[in-house]
């Protein structure tokens, strides 16, 4: 039980909790990174080792953090020093640092999405997509949107749990789902849509024999990224959660819509680039918002769908926003006794300050990615998986039995995909995140 358990607030509804969750995971992460990873790792045989990923390790993870959410109802520093013991708060301190740092750059590219938005209006980057990428992606008016969003994200969050997020995620991820679908009948009917989709569906054997240490480090990351885990979200929004919830029952819901979210956006961008005869691999984070942007230049009804993608890519990013914000808020409301919208308003802030050097530099973008969201998120996953999977075993399986009826021999079949599998990978993506961050610390120091 926590501190402040009187005054604590809930989930008005399962549905609510749900959709949270969802709107979470799926961000920038599905709707920008997942086409560009999927492309530049080689389509099909990308996805199918994704998809792998996702069943093997993704629900094991996800119940990690639920598991202590739930058990401690508390924010995530306020959770491990419960589930762990007093010194453990340093972790979950680790996690409030990373939740400032990826929703402080988070909230530039989500900037950028505003703007590609309202530009689809005037068909402002049809002309010429790489300029104008290029002229928008810095500078101080990059700023100004990167405010705009952290207002938003600031504005739902400080009304709270049910009167905030829920009813901001209950508009926001149906909204998400209906205009995705949308976009995927009108990609069908485009020429050559079939190309596009023969890329993305039908796997090559022989690309997944030859890329595998390619891919399999990059499909384990994106499975890890787009269900927000590794700093404690899902500890937050768990903790909001009655005891009389299957936590594995909505982890699978959850993670069956943010994966079903994903593959669908494939649906509809690769067509797109098919039929405009764009290239698929193009690396790096303008990718999408360049080859794609292009492709609107070239089809028909392209400003039209152009708009719909880029505000699908807005709202997608602002129903994620807010549970990084929700992570540091929640701390200071527990731990501090603090108002929440004092909190909001102050951590919003800070977090804003924090990012505009990334909204003027995209090399030190690519700094604060490669730090938080591969090295500090895989860091975070591993301590709490050796934690909950070998440290506190019991007391997370009695938690998981609670709200499901029979657990059978599932209980141990998930500590064990825990203690081996989730760990082993978490900990070579971990070792791949690492040498990353320091080609990327080495680039940025010598040009
Ligand atoms: N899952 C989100 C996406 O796919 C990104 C995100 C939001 C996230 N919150 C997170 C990633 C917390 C890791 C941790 O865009």
């Amino acid at each position: 039980m926590g501190v402040a358990d009187t005054f604590r607030e809930s989930w008005a509804t399962r549905t609510g909790f749900i959709l949270a969750a969802v709107g979470s995971a799926v961000g920038l992460g599905n709707v920008w990174r997942f086409p560009f990873v999927v492309g530049e790792a080689g389509g099909a045989a990308f996805l199918v080792i994704y998809l792998l990923f996702i069943v093997l390790i993704g629900l094991a993870a996800i119940l990690v953090e639920f598991v202590i959410g739930r058990h401690t109802d508390l924010n995530p520093v306020g959770a491990l020093r419960e589930f762990g013991g007093s010194s453990w708060r340093y972790v979950g301190g680790i996690f409030v640092f990373t939740g400032i740092v990826l929703l402080s750059f988070y909230a530039v590219a989500s900037g950028w999405a505003i703007r590609y938005t309202l530009a689809s209006l005037t068909g402002a980057y049809m002309d010429d997509p790489g300029a104008y990428f290029g002229s928008i992606s810095t500078g101080w008016e990059t700023v100004g949107f990167q405010l705009v969003f952290m207002i938003f994200v600031v504005g739902i969050v400080a009304f709270g749990i049910r009167r905030g997020i829920e009813l901001a995620v209950k508009v926001m991820v149906p909204a998400i789902i209906a205009l995705i679908i949308g976009l995927i009948i009108y990609a069908v009917t485009l020429p050559d849509a079939g190309e596009g989709f023969a890329f993305y569906l039908d796997p090559d054997l022989s690309v997944i024999l030859s890329e595998w240490h390619r891919i399999l480090p990059d499909a384990a990351g994106q499975a890890f990224f787009t269900l927000s885990l590794g700093m404690g979200v899902m500890i937050t929004y768990a903790s909001y959660l009655g005891e009389d919830r299957n936590l594995a029952e909505d982890g699978g819901v959850i993670i069956g819509l943010d994966t079903a979210i994903a593959v669908a956006v494939g649906l509809f961008v690769f067509p797109v680039l098919a039929a405009a005869g764009a290239q698929y691999e193009e690396p790096g984070a303008g990718a999408v918002f360049v080859s794609l942007s292009q492709a609107f230049g070239d089809i028909q009804f392209g400003a039209v769908l152009g708009f719909v993608f880029f505000f699908v890519l807005t709202i997608a990013a602002l129903s994620s926003a807010i549970s990084l914000l929700e992570v540091v808020v929640a701390y200071l409301i527990d731990e501090w006794g603090l108002d929440r919208k004092v909190a909001s308003i102050a951590v919003g802030s800070v977090i804003f300050l924090v990012g505009i050097p990334t909204a003027l530099d995209l090399d030190v973008l690519a700094l604060y990615d490669a730090l938080a969201a591969n090295v500090l998120l895989l860091l975070g996953g591993i301590i709490m998986v050796v934690l909950v999977g070998w440290l506190q075993s019991e007391k997370a399986l009695a938690e998981l039995e609670k709200g499901i009826d029979d657990i059978g021999p599932w209980g141990n079949v998930w500590l064990w995909t825990v203690r081996g599998p989730v760990l082993l990978v978490l900990l070579i993506a971990f070792v791949l995140a690492i040498i990353g961050f320091v080609e990327e610390v080495q680039g940025f120091i010598w040009g």
